[in-house]
């Protein structure tokens, strides 16, 4: 027995050395600027706090007497922090802690405020100092927006609703008139809300059909205030709970804005900071898999919603190890090392690849829980290396999308392979282009060709961060003991930069250059102003493919308006032509229809807003040049109302109805 496990431990070394004996092989990339498309939303980019161990109280939430230098109660180290990493969204109460959570509780001065027992999290003493108010306060001081998940599990209708009404109604009621008596006159106007957390368990154990009837009840409560409009969040998923997907899509798709994903990288039986060369794959090819049910999830969701209007919410992820010794066990604290660093770049890489689908991701949690950004003792507060992945990947917030397709070397582990590396890329506003990638090897460098389709480069800059150490970490005595350093192993040429990746090592590149995505080639001469249309009577439950139908008429408008003469019921109508793009950069798009629609623009899909529905505003973004692109728009009605509106956001422009002088048509003479 004890000869066989020496011979297989001696065939997996020969495994692991066998990679690391090998050729140094080059991985390819390409990147192609034509294809840029999606928008990663800054979102992507966000966290998660909750009232567990020291996240709250010790973490964001010091109390104003306290020494800590803090504003209103709030850290100032922390806020500043999250500032630098530009934390664009923040989840709370919870997680579990949610659905046992009374709002009315954490409001009105703090010496009145009912205790509570935390039973989820070591069964604390909940005395509720820090509630709406204060949460409400820490998104303005960190500069984010909120995301409330309310109590779906314990609570009730009434209470939800009212939270609702508390936070974002200007009306004059018994609820907003305690809001103002509590010091607060003007709502907050917060509009991502969750309907529950984790209803298949800690919220409530329920059954997917029982929480969509629950849900849409709750959710038809959740009223919209002024101006305001709520984002709909629904508990979704964990892990690979297909089934969980598919009947809440089929029975709330069309009335939520989001549906969640859990899916931690569940490694309880080590510590954060044991890491062995076995254990270091096996924590990278669970966090992998994160690719894979973001993609099954999606392509469920695909059924109901293939215009992809639903965010993938994948509002709990991260790197779950056992406690830090001689901590509580309820409080989930954990150190952060190099390995974490890998699984948040993986992640995020992953998130931004699947921008059109995932538009929304909280790390868990922000500070002292789970795979943390923050840790704090007292005063003492230390930035974790995954911290300094945001801080990499944060010039991806609102960037669009390059799609990258990868040629990479694969590594043998046990129980199968996964790949030496991990990319994304997107180009932000002032058309610089970002590429992120991580090297999973623990012993090999790896090379990393990245080809460019219509960029040609003309400065490339870098940042990493590694160590030699895999369990590497920054901690209260030596705080900086990883960061990102400056980074200058590549080799550039026009349209090639040559990158040698250091074994385990987060790399970050920056590159300025000229864009070659050509605008088409159009005969001014010809153009008039407005569009071609053809128009359609018919039946339909999504976008029919017009070019294969006859229309009954077609001419002419001065923009995109329903041409004289349309039915009010069932029609389709196919417009076309020309919009005129004043200088080059990334332009925002906003279709909104009753029912579905969709846009191209120099006949690629920007925008799909297909399917039955009343007036969805659907955005897509597209990296164009100065001058005239094509344009068209498809549209369906079916049944009740009607509607078709285009607008669209120029670089450093507001948001603006696209206008009948931005429109062309090519006249045949
Ligand atoms: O993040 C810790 C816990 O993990 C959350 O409270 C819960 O939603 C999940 O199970």
């Amino acid at each position: 027995m004890k000869k066989t496990i020496l011979c297989i431990a001696w065939l997996f070394s020969l495994v692991l050395c066998s990679s690391s004996n090998a050729q140094v092989t080059t991985n390819e990339v390409t990147l192609d600027l034509s294809k840029a498309k999606y928008k990663i939303s800054r979102n992507i980019y966000g966290h998660f706090s909750e009232h567990l161990g020291h996240c709250i109280y010790g973490g964001f939430w010091v109390g104003e007497d306290s020494k800590i230098p803090n504003v209103r109660g709030i850290r100032t180290d922390v806020v500043d922090a999250m500032k630098r990493i530009k934390a664009p969204v923040l989840r709370w109460p919870g997680g579990c802690f949610a659905d046992e959570y009374h709002w009315k509780d954490g409001i009105g001065p703090r010496s009145t405020r009912p205790s509570m027992v935390n039973t989820n999290w070591g069964g604390v003493t909940e005395d509720n100092s820090f509630g709406t108010h204060e949460f409400l306060d820490l998104c303005q001081q960190i500069g984010c927006e909120p995301f409330i998940t309310g109590n779906l599990g314990s609570g009730t209708v009434q209470e939800m609703s009212q939270w609702v009404e508390y936070v974002n109604s200007d009306n004059i009621s018994p609820i907003t008139e305690q809001r103002k008596k509590n010091g607060r006159d003007k709502s907050w106007g917060v509009t991502f809300w969750g309907i529950g957390n984790e209803s298949w368990g800690c919220g409530g154990d329920m059954k997917p059909d029982y929480y969509s009837d629950v849900a849409l009840r709750y959710g038809s409560f959740l009223k919209n205030y002024g101006s305001n409009r709520i984002k709909k969040i629904a508990v979704g998923p964990h892990d690979d709970y297909y089934d969980w997907t598919n009947v809440v899509m089929r029975q709330m798709g069309n009335s939520i804005w989001g549906l969640s994903l859990h899916y931690y990288t569940w490694c309880n039986d080590i510590h954060a900071t044991d890491v062995t060369e076995k254990n270091w794959y096996s924590t990278l090819q669970k966090t992998l898999r994160m690719e894979e049910l973001i993609e099954r999830h999606s392509a469920i969701m695909d059924q109901y919603d293939p215009g992809k209007s639903v965010a993938l919410v994948v509002d709990e992820w991260g790197a779950w190890y056992a406690v830090e010794p001689g901590t509580n066990p309820a409080f989930l604290f954990q150190q952060n090392t190099l390995r974490d660093a890998l699984v948040a770049g993986i992640n995020l890489n992953i998130f931004n690849n699947h921008c059109n689908r995932v538009k929304m991701a909280a790390v868990a949690q922000a500070v002292n829980v789970l795979q943390s950004v923050i840790l704090t003792d007292g005063d003492k507060m230390v930035l974790t290396p995954t911290y300094d992945v945001f801080d990499m990947y944060k010039v991806h917030q609102d960037a669009v999308l390059i799609p990258t397709s990868l040629h990479t070397d694969s590594i043998s582990i046990q129980g199968g392979k996964i790949p030496a590396l991990s990319v994304s890329s997107s180009i932000d506003k002032d058309g610089k282009i970002h590429v992120t990638i991580c090297n999973l090897s623990t012993i090999k460098d790896e090379m990393l060709s990245c080809g460019f389709k219509s960029f040609a480069v003309q400065s490339v800059s870098g940042r990493i961060l590694t160590s030699d150490q895999l369990n590497a970490d920054n901690t209260f005595e030596n705080p900086d003991n990883v960061r990102i350093k400056a980074f200058g192993g590549f080799k550039t040429s026009a349209h090639t930069v040559e990158v040698t990746l250091p074994k385990h090592s987060v790399v970050a590149l920056e590159l300025t250059g000229i864009s070659e995505v050509k605008a088409p080639i159009v005969d001014v001469a010809k153009l008039k102003h407005g569009l071609v249309f053809k128009y359609y009577e018919g039946n339909w439950q999504r976008l029919p493919d017009f070019s294969e139908m006859k229309p009954l008429r077609s001419g002419t408008v001065t923009s995109l308006v329903y041409p004289e003469g349309t039915a009010e019921l069932n029609f389709g109508l196919a417009f076309g032509g020309y919009i005129k793009i004043e200088a080059d950069g990334m332009y925002d798009f906003f279709l909104t229809s009753d029912d579905g629609s969709r846009l191209t623009i120099d006949n690629e899909e920007a925008i799909l807003n297909d399917g039955l529905h009343a007036m969805v505003e659907v955005s897509g973004s597209v990296f164009l040049k100065k001058g005239y692109h094509a344009i068209g728009v498809s549209f369906f009605q079916a049944g009740g109302g009607s509607g078709l509106k285009l607008m669209m956001q120029a670089p450093g422009k507001e948001k603006m109805p696209v206008s009948d002088e931005m429109l062309f048509y090519q006249a045949e003479k």
